[in-house]
């Protein structure tokens, strides 16, 4: 059950610096039947990448975007792009062996090149910097660790190095080196990529949630007040809706924060994440002749309730004691789906799935790894060999068996576990009692509600029981959201989706 416990309060604005800095698309939304070659379910960086590519293969494409371009997970990242991920080979070539983890690699790299061929050739203004990108030894602890990735990366003929000259601050033991790697402004990217994939026969929708998705012959796919033709479709949302939860139990979700705090001098030219725990991720830029500190990390399963407000507290110290930054200018928190096995899902979306495709559980490299995987999904629907694809296949076998209990073992909604309802008048009581701020889940009649008292004083109650299977919401007393535990959905307190897998609101309910 909810409870009505306070936290602390943060520094900074509650918004990615990314939005902040950027300006908004405004792409109608759907109305009517389009007919087109493909159609992309999501405008982040798997979907617009592999709508644009697809586009330049010949094909004709319809983006669908739930709200606006850049305003998922890639508008909330660090902006890193690279190949070089925190210690990825060493786990990959244990969980998978030296060939996949090198296909891994491949793949990666490919994608840095990808983006920076973009980056030239459409002539996309998004603050693409080269940089070398880092994963540094904090104590002699990590070291061994360190020295390992990079001897293992340069053997699978990444641009890896070993060094113990890393541009930080303060002192650490060593680093793996990645060369040639980047750092972009996200949304002003994929606002590029929008504006490229518009136009000729293509489309990009905005304010347009797909809620329905039929595989045929002729893909369908259904929208508030449009529906989309087309002879394939491919679901990037982030987190899949249309399969039933399986590739969502296989990619559970994962949370980080972020702080964008004030610091003195130019941007150096690196970023960095640490090999020790806690983990930090960091990267500076230049915006609006202000040089700002992104410290990353404080993750967590999204199911794990915790105090944001503690999360951020340990980022500004951080950044405020290793580097000498200034205040905390804005703070975010997003998620991203993170595969069991280590491997992002590429391919159909079920395994009898024709012409539905996926793009998931891009583990919080999604930069890299999403733009590898809508190439992937490009040469698939072209029909070309591609090397990586078997890979990162989606129907492959869960290397560990059992994870449905990941699904089945989260608290579902419905009747109280003691099997005592609880009556109207201790509904009435118990809602009365709720001050301004307080929320509470409460079963009775067989149903759960999520009750949410606004700051004026206004009750706000809806169904807790998510829309897509039925686990029990909670809380984020951060956004003021209803999160789910399972998959990730979030809404408002009003019930409406703001991020999938559900494609339906938290229907209202009564207030007592
Ligand atoms: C804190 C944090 C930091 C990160 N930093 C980095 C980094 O530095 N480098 C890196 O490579 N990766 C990073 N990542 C990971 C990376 O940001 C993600 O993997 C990537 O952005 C995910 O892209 P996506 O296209 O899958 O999802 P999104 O960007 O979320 O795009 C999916 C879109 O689909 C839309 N949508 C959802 N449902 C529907 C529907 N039913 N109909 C229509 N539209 C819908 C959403 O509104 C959204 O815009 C980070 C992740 C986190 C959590
Ligand atoms: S049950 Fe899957 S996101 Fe809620």
């Amino acid at each position: 059950m909810a409870d009505a416990t306070t936290t602390g309060s943060a520094q900074g604005a509650p918004l990615s610096l990314w939005l902040a800095s950027a300006g908004t698309t405004r792409f109608p939304d759907l109305r009517g039947t389009v007919e087109v070659d493909v159609a992309v379910i999501g405008g982040g960086v798997a979907g617009l990448t592999a709508a644009l590519a697809l586009k330049g293969s010949g094909r004709s494409v319809a983006v669908l975007e739930a709200a606006r371009i850049g305003t998922g997970v890639t508008g909330h990242t660090t902006g890193k792009v690279t190949s070089l991920h925190r210690l990825a080979y060493t786990a990959l070539e244990h969980s998978h062996g030296a060939v996949a983890a090198g296909v891994y690699g491949t793949a990666n790299q490919a994608a840095v090149e990808h983006i920076a061929h973009l980056v030239a050739a459409e002539d996309i203004s998004c603050g693409f910097r080269r940089v070398a990108n880092f994963t540094f030894a904090g104590s002699m602890d990590t070291l061994p660790q360190v020295r390992a990735e990079a001897e293992l990366a340069a053997r699978l003929g990444l641009p890896a190095s070993f060094t113990a000259e890393v541009p930080l601050p303060f002192p650490v033991a060593g680093a793996v080196r990645f060369d040639g790697q980047a750092q972009i402004h996200a949304v002003e990217y994929l606002q590029g990529l929008a504006a490229r994939v518009d136009g000729g026969g293509s489309f990009v929708f905005e304010g347009t949630r797909a809620v329905g998705l039929q595989d045929g012959p002729q893909v369908k796919v259904t929208a508030n007040d449009g529906t989309v033709l087309a002879a394939d479709a491919i679901v990037a949302t982030n987190v899949p809706f249309g399969d039933h939860g399986r590739l969502e139990a296989l990619c559970p979700p994962h949370r980080s924060y972020i702080v964008a705090a004030v610091m003195d001098g130019p941007p150096l030219d690196a970023t960095f994440i640490s090999a020790d725990e806690p983990m930090r991720s960091l990267l500076t830029v230049r915006l609006n002749g202000v040089t700002y500190l992104l410290a990353g990390g404080e993750g967590h399963p999204a199911a794990e309730h915790v105090d944001p407000a503690q999360r951020y507290a340990s980022l500004t110290g951080y950044a405020q004691s290793r580097f000498g930054a200034g205040p905390v200018a804005y703070r975010w928190s997003t998620q991203d789906a993170v595969p069991r096995d280590g491997l992002p899902y590429v391919g159909p979306l079920a395994p009898d799935s024709r012409h539905a495709f996926v793009i998931t559980g891009l583990r919080k490299w999604g930069l890299t790894n999403g733009t590898a995987a809508a190439l992937m999904l490009t040469d698939l629907l072209n029909g070309t060999p591609n090397e990586w694809a078997p890979l990162f296949g989606s129907n492959r076998a869960p290397l560990h068996p059992g994870t449905r209990a990941a699904v089945d073992g989260q608290p579902k909604a419905g009747a109280r576990p003691d099997g005592q309802e609880t009556g109207p008048d201790d509904v009435a009581r118990q809602v009365a009692d709720l001050g301004p701020g307080a929320v509470k889940v409460i079963d009775a009649a067989g149903t759960s509600t999520a009750y949410y008292r606004g700051q004026a004083g206004e009750l706000h109650a809806v169904s807790a029981t998510c829309t897509h299977l039925g686990c029990t919401v909670g809380f984020n007393r951060e956004d003021s959201t209803w999160d789910c535990p399972c998959h990730g959905s979030r809404f408002t307190v009003d019930g409406a989706v703001i991020q999938g897998p559900a494609t339906e609101d938290l229907p209202p309910r009564p207030t007592p």
